[in-house]
């Protein structure tokens, strides 16, 4: 059974863009009111280590740690955790931390529950205003409305909409300077 939800299987088509994203673009974004940040497009562009920087500059910035985890630890993690019958305790474990970076979204199989522990811990984030940064090869307000609840379906890109902004990269030519 392919559990990959609806929404992740869109791949992002750069060639579509009119303004592609770029590290540097990134970075001299203002982002002091952002909450959610998302990093979308092809393998390779950059996504990870635009994320870091950005949990890095927190760090400079603002003395805000960071936590790092990746989606296919997040998915076991989030079924590990339904399996006892205590999906809040992923929740609970990365609520607090001030800056969250969850990278490649998408990229590996999700089981049902993993939607409505991610949308959960992003719903409390933004509530309780800390940074989560989210990298995806998919179009991330599609593969966020596929996996999220129903009646969070449309909330949570609304929320991200309003209180983030949504980089979608293109693909890293090569000899372009660092
Ligand atoms: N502008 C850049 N200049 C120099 N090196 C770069 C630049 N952008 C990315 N890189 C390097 O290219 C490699 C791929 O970058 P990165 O891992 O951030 O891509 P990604 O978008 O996260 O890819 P994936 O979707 O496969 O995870 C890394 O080694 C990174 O350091
Ligand atoms: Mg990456």
């Amino acid at each position: 059974m392919d559990l990959l939800p609806e929404g992740f299987k869109e791949q992002v088509d750069p060639q579509k863009l009119a303004d592609p994203a770029t590290h540097d673009t990134v970075m001299a974004e203002p982002y002091a009111d952002r909450l959610v940040l998302c990093l979308a497009g092809p393998t390779g562009a950059g996504k990870t280590r635009t994320a870091c920087a950005l949990a890095a500059r927190y760090f400079i910035e603002r003395s805000a740690e960071f936590t790092f985890i990746t989606w296919s630890e997040f998915v076991s993690q989030s079924t590990e955790n339904a399996r006892d019958s205590s999906e809040s305790r992923l929740v609970a474990r990365l609520a607090d931390t001030p800056v969250l970076i969850i990278d490649d979204l998408g990229s590996g199989r999700a089981t049902p529950v993993t939607g409505s522990v991610l949308t959960a811990l992003i719903k409390r984030r933004i509530g309780e205003g800390r940074v989560t940064i989210l990298t995806s090869q998919y179009s991330m307000t599609d593969a966020l409305a596929g996996i999220a609840k129903k009646q969070d379906a449309a909330a949570i890109p609304r929320r991200i909409h309003e209180k983030g902004a949504v980089y979608v990269f293109e693909r890293r030519r090569e000899g372009r300077a660092p």
